[in-house]
């Protein structure tokens, strides 16, 4: 009586729940939503990850350094207390949903980085480029 292909043909249907005529189509599946951008999408380059590192020296280094452990005289100076991502622990339990919003509206006292400056998939690629600064395989940015 069970048919798996019963539980299959419904989930698609549950998927695709939103067409109303219950109809999966191309267009339904291209639906994206514009306000959580995903970064599922873009794969680094060697070419992008220079952009990122390019954007990071310029816009970001300054108050979190270039190897990301914070400890910058800016950052003092400003009395922030940034986190080290050097540490793999710092970033572990932090989606990149939450990194890309923070980078894309700025938090307290940092700034927001403007669609002008970095498009959506500069932003994602700078996020790669954060993360790797915890992983002491690839070689380090430098101190
Ligand atoms: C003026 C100093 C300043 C600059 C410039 C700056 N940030 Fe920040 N950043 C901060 C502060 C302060 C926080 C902590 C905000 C909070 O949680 O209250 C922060 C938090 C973050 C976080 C959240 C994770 C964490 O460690 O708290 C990310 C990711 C981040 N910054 C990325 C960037 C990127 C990428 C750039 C450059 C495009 C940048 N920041 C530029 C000061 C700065």
């Amino acid at each position: 009586m069970f048919n798996p292909m019963m539980l299959v043909t419904a989930l698609i249907l549950f998927i695709f729940a939103p067409s109303p005529a219950l109809r999966p189509t191309a267009q339904d599946a291209a639906q994206t939503p514009t306000t959580a951008p995903t970064h599922k999408a873009v794969k680094p380059t060697a070419e992008s990850q220079a952009k990122a590192k390019k954007l990071y020296e310029v816009d970001c280094a300054m108050c979190h350094g270039d190897n990301g452990n914070g400890k910058t005289d800016l950052a003092s100076g400003m009395g922030l207390k940034l986190g080290d991502w050097s540490n793999p622990s710092t970033l572990a339990g932090v989606t990149d949903e939450t990194l890309f919003a923070t980078i894309r509206n700025g938090k307290d006292k940092m700034p927001s980085e403007a669609e002008g400056r970095a498009k959506d998939d500069d932003v994602w690629n700078i996020i790669i480029y954060i993360r790797k600064m915890s992983q002491p395989t690839t070689a380090a940015p430098g101190k």
